[in-house]
């Protein structure tokens, strides 16, 4: 690669050129100029107004990128049988998900609960001085604080949500002079970033602009530094929980081999409560189906991720977020994670694809979508586990890897057709593909 290869001159006033002038810039620093525009051009949508609203979602868009979107039916929740959409790049997550939504289909589908929906946020502030003295004043003015806020949380609490609760912790143990507002938020069907931002926004002025008047407060009191407000992804009581059971004799198609991988299944999902390195990968099993719904419902999963790893911390060490049991006969497998997301607001109702998606699954509000995404993590952990402690997971894998392996070294419709069936038989690696289709091609 040459040495100068990604290296760009300074550019000012970039995010002012027109979409065609940015397109023109960064399609000089290609090899092929014309062919990179070209390329961009492809991956922009020919309705315009379409074009536009993906535009302005972000600065200086030069193109859309696509994942996949894929459907995965048979999945019953609660007694419902709904059709997930997913968007992901990985090969096998979707086949996954539908095979794990069939086989539980049979077997009384997944139950899911909501444990709760609190959604958190914090004045994060300094406090030089007495903290006797700032307890007193937080007492005396705790109300004034959350008056402060009712032209934010008007219309959220006409819908039911709203500050559920204020309190002043003392933080000083951590580092000096550091306390903060914790504020707890309901915000019904919304995400809430916006809301609960604005509401600790306007907390923090309050508070300085009451501290400064607070006749108690020594000079140096009043001046209360505020660092930042800013919600916590970590949202431990917004949990909820997805299950499946059946009895053990039921799992497979014989008895006894039903006994058996009962019995693995809960050692595998032991070793994951105990071992963080197995944990780490399990999780990121769970996060496949839980990200490609949470993508698919216009809802931010760098939130989910960041919230759903910290709560698999919280005894202090990485855990598995799902727990199996064998309990009087009964096969028992549930997950619980925290999901703060949305059905209002953000891209829910702006995104045009985002908006299908949640026609699919009807219109579900928060409650409803935070089970349908649980239910998407339980089912592709089972998957994984299922092949892991039965037929390894390469096999499931490798057969969507061949067609990408197939797809990037352009064989044609007869020969992917020729190839797959050749591999049923056949180890797949990128090496046998190769050699398989060069012989394919000499015949
Ligand atoms: C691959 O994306 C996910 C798995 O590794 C999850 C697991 O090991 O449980 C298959």
């Amino acid at each position: 690669m040459n040495k100068n290869a990604g290296q760009h001159n300074l550019v000012s006033g970039f995010s002012k050129k027109t979409k065609a002038e940015k397109i023109a810039w960064v399609s000089e620093h290609f090899a092929n100029p014309k062919a990179a525009t070209a390329l961009l051009d492809t991956y922009t949508h020919p309705d315009t107004n379409i074009q536009n609203l993906h535009d302005e979602f972000i600065e200086n868009a030069v193109a859309n990128f696509y994942l996949p979107l894929g459907v995965a039916p048979n999945v019953v929740i609660n007694g419902k049988t709904l059709t997930l959409p997913m968007a992901i790049e990985e090969s096998s997550v979707v086949a996954a998900a539908a095979n794990a939504a069939k086989f539980w289909a049979s077997r009384g589908g997944f139950s899911a609960e909501i444990l709760g929906i609190e959604k958190v946020g914090q004045v994060h502030f300094i406090f030089e001085g007495s903290t006797h003295k700032l307890h007193a004043f937080f007492d005396t003015h705790k109300a004034d604080l959350l008056q402060a806020t009712e032209a934010i949380t008007k219309n959220m609490r006409a819908r039911g949500g709203g500050i559920t609760a204020l309190t002043l912790e003392d933080k000083t143990h951590l580092i000096e002079d550091y306390f903060q507002l914790d504020v707890s938020f309901d915000t019904q069907d919304s995400m809430g970033a916006n809301f609960i931002n604005s509401c600790l926004e306007q907390l923090a002025k309050s508070l300085r602009e009451l501290a400064l008047l607070y006749n108690d407060f020594s000079a140096q009191e009043k001046e209360i530094e505020v660092v930042m407000s800013i919600l916590s992804n970590h949202v431990p009581n917004c949990l909820v929980k997805a299950a499946v059971s059946c009895p053990v004799e039921t799992l497979l198609d014989s008895p006894k081999d039903s006994q058996l991988f009962a019995e693995k299944f809960v050692q595998a999902v032991r070793i994951a409560e105990v071992e963080p390195y197995r944990a780490v990968t399990h999780n990121k099993g769970i996060m496949n189906g839980i990200d490609a719904v949470v993508i698919a419902s216009g809802n931010d999963f760098r939130a989910v991720a960041a919230g759903v790893h910290a709560y698999a911390a919280i005894s202090g060490q990485y855990r598995s977020l799902s727990k199996a049991e064998i309990k009087d006969g009964v096969f028992h497998f549930s997950l619980t994670l925290p999901l703060a997301i949305g059905t209002v607001g953000g891209l829910t109702k702006l995104h045009p694809l985002v908006r299908w998606c949640h026609e699919l699954m009807g219109f579900p509000n928060a409650e409803e979508l935070m089970k349908i995404v649980a239910v998407a993590g339980l089912s592709q952990n089972f998957a994984a586990i299922k092949s892991l402690v039965t037929s390894g997971i390469q096999q499931g894998h490798m057969k969507m890897h061949l067609l990408n392996i197939l797809n990037q070294l352009g064989a044609t419709a007869s020969e992917k057709k020729a190839l797959i069936s050749h591999f049923i038989k056949h180890t797949v690696s990128h090496h046998a593909v190769v050699e398989a289709l060069e012989k394919l091609r000499a015949e």
